[in-house]
Formats: structure tokens, C-alpha cells, sequence
């Protein structure tokens, strides 16, 4: 397990499954954490089950006076921040018919709002000698899905921003990585396939080298080590939490040039 003792982080999206899981594995590690998130019920719910060391911070990241004032709670509860993970999304996405204002809004939250956050962030971080990003990228930052544009884009600039940060934040011992989870065992995938665990990972199967959905607490492991001083030579580079999703071509897993002699 990844320790995180003395490490406070935050959790953007930290209502949704994958983000509290993730605030899971920071708290295992003996983090404090701050889950920063619209969903007030589902986000409060969360953290009192969670216990004395994970609050809840209603905190739109399209407002920067909310993000000002989560991280001014997250400072006065537990004295400062070494941690960022920006875990908060949307999915909203017309494809190729997505409007300026759509465009506009998806990127705002997935991309601007990270980037804001981030920003906002670096001065208390300083403040503690160094810290630890991560963003949250996927595989639709990296290949084509079908009716897929604006998610999918904005998740392509986060891999192009981690480098970025990275660069820019190095000499203040600050590093910056993202994940890029393949499909996840989440509130989106338990809601579209009817809580049906099973049916998910077997339309999951064949996209997945392991042959299933990727477990949500794979991906909080990955984002616990990576917030670790474990992961001291870590710095502007994606982890592929996929699977294999990636690793595969077109030919998937079956033996195509075989079909050119048989
Ligand atoms: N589910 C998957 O299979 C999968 C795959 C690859 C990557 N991801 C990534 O994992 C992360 C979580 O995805 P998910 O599927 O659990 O999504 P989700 O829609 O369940 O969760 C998104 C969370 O962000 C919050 N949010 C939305 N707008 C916000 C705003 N303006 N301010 C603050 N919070 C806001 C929502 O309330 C919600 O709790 C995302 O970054 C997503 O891109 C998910």
C-alpha cells in the first residue's frame, strides 16, 4: 500500500465511484482528503462513511471562487495540501454536431477546471515543499469511439497538459502525471448497463486484454502510488490503467495471418 502519511490531497469528482475510491486508497495510505464535488447528497453520504479523515466540499471547478474556498477549507481543516486529483468530468457530447456552447461547456469542466485547480493549488503546495498531480486522462484521449467528440478530445488535452504542468512545475518539486483508465467498473457503467455486473464486463471483455471492466480500486491503487513518494521519479507521463485496451491493435487478439493461408 502506498503511504501517504501526513499527505493531505483532494478529490475532484469525489462523489462518483471512482473518485471515492480513489479518496479511499489516499485515506488507506493515511492521507487526509477532501472529496470537492456538485453531487452534495452523494458526496457527504460518502465521506461520513468514510470517517474523521475525508471531508466534503460542495465545489463547482467552473467557479473559481469555489475552488478558492475549497482550498481554503481543505488548509484550515488539515493545515495545508500536497495532493491534487482531478477526477470531475462530463460526458456531455453532441459528436460532430456539438455546439460552440457545448463545446464550450465540456471543456470547461474537464479541461479548464483542472487546469484552474491545478493552478490554484501550486502556491500551497509550495508552501509544503513540493507535491503531487494527477490528472485524469482515458483511453478516449487516445483512440476514436464512435459518436464520441467533445469527452474525447478534452481527454487528449489532458495527457497534452500533464506534460506541460509537468515542465512548468518541476522546479518547485511538484509532479504531475495523469491515468488513463480503460472501462471502468463506475456510477457511468453501473447505471447503462442496469447494475448489471456481469453483462458489463462481457461487453467489456473482448475490448480488454484481461478480458473484463477494469476495477475501480486499480485505478485508486495507481493514483495512491503515484501521489507516494514511491513515485519520486514520476513526472509528466500517463499511466494506462486500461487493461490492455491500448496494447491491442485492430487485429485484437486473434491470429489475422492466419486467415491469409488457411
Ligand atoms: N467510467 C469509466 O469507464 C472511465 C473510463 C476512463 C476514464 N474515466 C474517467 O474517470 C473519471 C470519473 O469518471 P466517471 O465515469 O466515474 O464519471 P461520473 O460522471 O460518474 O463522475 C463525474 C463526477 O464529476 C462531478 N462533476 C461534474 N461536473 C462537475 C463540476 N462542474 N464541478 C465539480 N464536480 C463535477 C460529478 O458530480 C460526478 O461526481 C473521469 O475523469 C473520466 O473521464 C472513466
Amino acid at each position: 500500500m502506498a503511504d501517504l502519511t501526513n499527505k493531505v490531497a483532494i478529490v475532484s469528482g469525489g462523489a462518483t465511484m471512482i473518485g471515492w475510491t480513489a479518496a479511499q486508497a489516499l485515506r488507506d495510505g493515511g492521507a487526509k482528503v477532501v472529496l470537492a464535488d456538485i453531487a452534495d447528497e452523494e458526496g457527504q453520504r460518502v465521506a461520513q462513511d468514510m470517517g474523521p479523515d475525508v471531508i466534503y466540499e460542495h465545489t463547482d471547478i467552473t467557479d473559481d471562487k469555489q475552488i478558492d474556498a475549497c482550498i481554503a477549507a481543505t488548509v484550515e481543516r488539515f493545515g495545508g495540501v500536497d495532493c491534487l486529483i482531478n477526477v470531475a468530468c462530463t460526458y456531455l457530447d453532441n459528436g460532430i454536431d456539438s455546439t460552440r456552447d457545448e463545446w464550450l461547456t465540456a471543456l470547461n469542466v474537464n479541461l479548464v477546471g483542472a487546469a484552474i485547480f491545478a493552478q490554484k493549488v501550486v502556491p500551497r503546495m509550495r508552501e509544503r515543499g513540493g507535491g503531487a498531480i494527477v490528472n485524469f486522462g482515458s483511453i478516449s484521449g487516445k483512440r476514436a469511439q464512435p459518436g464520441r467528440m467533445l469527452y474525447a478530445v478534452s481527454k487528449a488535452a489532458i495527457i497534452g497538459m500533464t506534460r506541460n504542468q509537468a515542465l512548468n512545475l518541476a522546479a518547485d518539486n511538484i509532479r504531475v502525471n495523469s491515468v488513463s483508465p480503460g472501462w471502468t467498473w463506475s456510477n457511468v457503467m453501473r447505471d447503462l448497463s442496469g447494475d448489471n455486473r456481469a453483462k458489463a464486463d462481457k461487453v467489456a471483455a473482448p475490448l480488454h486484454l484481461i478480458g473484463r471492466l477494469v476495477e475501480p480500486d486499480e485505478v485508486g491503487a495507481t493514483v495512491a502510488f503515484l501521489c507516494s513518494n514511491d513515485a519520486s521519479g514520476l513526472t509528466g507521463t500517463d499511466i494506462a490503467v486500461d487493461g490492455g485496451y491500448t496494447a491491442m491493435g485492430p487485429e485484437q487478439t486473434v491470429d489475422q495471418v492466419s486467415k491469409l493461408t488457411g
